[in-house]
């Protein structure tokens, strides 16, 4: 066999092997990752539940996956450079043996071997140079099919072509004829729904009803699979999503904190405004007060030891960032977990002042919330089963009834 077909067929040996070890190395670091931070970001249930052993196993488990991958990557990638390797040498030693033994025989002159043995090291280097990086470009190309997965997921609300400005939006906000699925399942239901702008609509409904998708859907995270939602009666599907985030802005469930100052994370609504602008805002909401009795006031790390924010506080803190960034139609997604009585109060002063001259759309998990709003919506299964002033709904008896009920004697 020629030497360069021994080496053609190591390459292809390789080849079929080493890109399937380096997947295999790329699908063991995701579980080891996801592991990681799954256990690490629970571990407070990790400790109530008593799971430290189970968790610990099954990182041992997935780590030694990663541990068995690597290693097969790394015995293919260090048979075949040194077996490239190795072929050069065993054909340099033949030709020595052979055409020294023609020199002896008189057949052939020194000079040609020595000239021969040469060329054939200069065939070599560049194999082992290439055997060498066609090793990092296995590895490369696993890498960039696992980075070309991600790349290639299209955005669930593309940017329009050409976007409609919205330069200072009115807030009606209306679903027409809206159904809407996260996958094959409709979650909403052929919704319609007019809310003129500067009206407080409060959403009440079980767990589970649709209405965190329909707050979604006005927020346009999601577009909706059929029919369409309107800010101003223009389709937000054609308003340039910057100008629609600007008017209109979620508050979550999980009120959420970034690490960095208390000042940081109130600036996050509006990065461009001013400190004094800021503080008018936490002033605004009522958050002002506990902010400077802080150990750092508005300089607080709320990540710091000792620093822990409370529910209500974090709240307050949502708040003020809502408020600093100044939408024209707020989406609030309330917390279900109760607050005691004076941060409930606190809590309601604060939501008063954030909703004034605002449209807004509140998940209401409270009864106290749900009279502030000009108008209740209840959503069962994903659609819209009353529709009324909380007065006129009590007084109908329905669903919001017996919710009031409900409410009023969880309260008693
Ligand atoms: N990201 C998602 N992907 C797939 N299905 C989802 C997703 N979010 C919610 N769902 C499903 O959509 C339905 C409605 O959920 P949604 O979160 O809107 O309910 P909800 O009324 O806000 O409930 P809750 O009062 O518990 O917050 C549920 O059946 C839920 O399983
Ligand atoms: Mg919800």
């Amino acid at each position: 066999m020629p030497p360069g077909s021994r080496q053609f067929a190591l390459t292809w040996w390789f080849r079929h092997n080493s890109a399937r070890s380096y997947r295999a190395v790329r699908r063991a670091i995701v579980l080891v990752i996801v592991q990681y931070v799954e256990s690490l970001g629970g571990i407070r249930a990790v400790h109530a539940f008593r799971r430290e052993a189970r968790n610990q196993e099954i990182f041992e488990d997935v780590n030694g996956r990663y541990r068995d991958a690597n290693i097969w990557s790394n015995r293919l990638a260090s048979t075949f450079g040194p077996g490239i390797s190795l072929l050069g040498r065993l054909t340099t030693a033949a030709v020595l043996l052979f055409g020294g033994y023609l020199v002896v025989q008189g057949q052939l002159t020194l000079g040609v071997l020595t000239a021969f043995v040469l060329y054939l090291r200069q065939f070599f280097e560049p194999m082992q140079d290439l055997s060498q990086f066609y090793n990092i470009f296995q590895a490369a190309g696993a890498a960039l099919e696992k980075l070309a997965g991600v790349i290639e997921e299209a955005p669930t609300v593309p940017e329009p072509a050409s976007p409609v400005r919205l330069m200072q939006a009115r807030g009606e906000i209306a679903f027409e004829g809206v159904t809407f699925a996260y996958r094959e399942k409709p979650v909403l239901h052929d919704i319609n729904l007019e809310i003129p702008a500067g009206q407080i609509v409060a959403l009440v409904g079980e767990t589970g009803a649709g209405k965190t998708t329909m707050a979604r859907l006005i927020a346009r995270f999601y577009d909706p699979t059929v029919g369409r939602v309107t800010l101003d009666g223009v389709d937000e599907r054609s308003i340039g999503v910057a100008d629609l985030r600007r008017a209109v802005a979620m508050v979550t469930q999980e009120s959420f904190l970034f690490s960095g100052t208390v000042g940081d994370n109130l600036m996050f609504g509006r990065p461009e405004a001013t400190r004094e602008e800021m503080i008018a805002a936490a002033r605004a909401v009522g958050a002002d007060e506990f902010i400077t009795a802080l150990p750092g006031g508005y300089e607080t790390d709320v990540r710091r030891r000792g620093v822990r924010l409370s529910a209500g506080q974090r709240q307050l803190v949502a708040f003020a960032r809502a408020f600093l960034a100044d939408p024209r139609v707020l989406i609030l997604d309330e917390a279900t977990s109760s607050l005691d009585l004076p941060s409930e109060r606190l809590v309601q002063r604060a939501l008063r002042t954030l909703l004034r001259g605002r449209t807004a759309v509140i998940i209401a998990h409270r009864l106290s919330t749900v009279e502030i709003a000009d108008r209740v919506l209840v959503i069962d299964a994903g659609r819209v089963v009353e529709d009324g002033t909380p007065t006129a709904l009590r007084a109908e008896g329905g669903r919001y009834g017996d919710l009031h009920n409900a409410w009023v004697e969880s309260l008693a």
